[in-house]
């Protein structure tokens, strides 16, 4: 049994057992000097100290948080974090003056990751799949969706998901594994791309399905990418495979993604830097999540962020992300788009926080199981070093997570603080 006290604040996100809408997002449960206990890896009870106190035995971990902010593991419900090298030789083209679509028309981009992930073996990506894990679990995710999509082969497809069941079983971080192939056009297809459409939904999806590696299958449906009506094919084939679909839509332009997702009632729809009105009213006439990644907004110099707040006043179940991968996002960091999302989308702290958690679970299956300190959950948590659960936004570009707890198990904890001597 594990005791978790002297919190300034615990966030508990409790509520609803369904994807947070409306004014529902902003009511995040805040237990001001609260306390939990944790039993066999679940929350046994969480309340204040009084009602906690009682609880605590003899033979009892008691944590002292130090008065600090508990908050619920975040659930980073989009990324790639499976893949080979780095862009950083792009990331100063762009900063040169190059755009990312300059840069993908002739060859870089996801092409350019695609050759180093294809040259790379299983050990080799989960040897850099562990350093990211690491990177992730120390910004305070504990949860995070993990697409293929840089190998664009069977084999090589395969061998990323492979990766992420490795990752899975040798780090403490849960992932949940989507299956990507429809990220780019090989180069070996671009003159007969019907017959890639075929290798996904022939070989490609019939194989993830039946080593049951992936949960979900996504598209990147843009105008020089997949188009809707490839997006359609491929997504239909993983349904009828049993596999919940997810889409990238209207990221680069405005594409009918959002209309897609909605018609074939996908779990989510991301990005939707472009969506208008009438896609977000097909969003929540057919109960779309969708997945917002200021990251790649920033990233990409943009400033095109999505319609959050529309989203909002139409009922949607607004859902953060990092979109985590070499070339758009590379950042690993939920509180960073916590503050993306807050200064450029006006999202408020509580609203953004509840994406990256509870609505990020549902988006992903995991409602049940994570995206808040409840009760008969995973006792996924993390103690940061603020006081004010707004601070972990506010303050952006500090690692606040100071402690990271998985199914009760403390798997990170920042013991070595710069030895600042008070001088004063
Ligand atoms: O979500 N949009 C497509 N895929 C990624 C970019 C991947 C990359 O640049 O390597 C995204 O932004
Ligand atoms: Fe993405």
């Amino acid at each position: 049994m594990l005791a978790v006290v002297n919190c300034s604040q615990v966030v508990t996100l409790g509520g609803a057992r369904r994807p947070r809408v409306g004014a529902e997002i902003s009511e995040i449960y805040i237990i001001e000097g609260g306390a939990r206990v944790v039993r066999g890896g679940r929350v046994e009870k969480v309340g204040t100290r009084v009602e906690i106190e009682p609880l605590i035995d003899s033979d009892c971990e008691v944590v002292d948080a130090g008065a600090r902010v508990v908050l619920p593991g975040f659930v980073d419900a989009h990324a790639h974090p499976v893949f080979a090298g780095t862009r950083a030789d792009e990331y100063e083209e762009r900063a040169r003056g190059a755009t990312y679509q300059e840069i993908a028309a002739r060859g870089g981009g996801i092409r350019s990751t695609v050759r180093r992930t294809r040259e790379a073996t299983l050990d080799d990506l989960v040897r850099a799949g562990k350093r990211y894990a690491e990177w992730i679990l120390r910004t305070g995710t504990t949860t995070v969706e993990a697409k293929s999509g840089y190998g664009l082969t069977t084999e090589d497809e395969l061998k990323i998901l492979r990766a992420v069941r490795r990752l899975n079983e040798e780090t403490p971080l849960q992932f949940v594994p989507t299956f990507l192939g429809a990220h780019d056009m090989p180069d070996e297809y671009r003159s007969r791309r019907e017959e890639y459409i075929k290798l996904l939904t022939e070989e490609m999806l019939p194989r993830v399905a039946a080593e049951r590696l992936a949960e979900y299958c996504d598209a990147f449906c843009e105008e020089r990418v997949f188009t809707l009506d490839e997006s359609r094919k491929i997504l239909e084939a993983a349904r009828s495979l049993g596999l919940g679909l997810r889409l990238h839509a209207d990221q680069l332009t405005l594409s009918g993604g959002a209309h897609l997702a909605a018609e074939l009632r996908a779990a989510t729809a991301d990005h939707l830097e472009h969506t208008d009105t009438s896609g977000i009213k097909a969003l929540k006439a057919a109960g779309v999540q969708p997945v917002l990644l200021p990251g790649s907004v920033y990233a990409l110099g943009s400033s095109r962020y999505p319609q959050a707040r529309e989203m909002i006043e139409n009922g949607l179940a607004v859902v953060l992300a990092t979109d985590f991968n070499p070339g758009s996002s590379p950042t690993p960091s939920v509180p960073m788009i916590l503050s993306l999302a807050s200064t450029h989308m006006k999202m408020t702290p509580a609203e953004s926080l509840t994406a990256a958690t509870i609505n990020a679970a549902y988006s992903l299956g995991r409602g049940n199981e994570v995206g808040s300190i409840e009760e008969g959950k995973r006792a996924d948590f993390v103690i940061h070093d603020c006081m004010d659960y707004r601070e972990v936004a506010y303050f952006f570009g500090v690692e606040h997570a100071h402690e990271v707890f998985v199914g009760g198990r403390r798997v990170f904890r920042r013991d070595r603080p710069a030895n600042i001597q008070d001088n004063g």
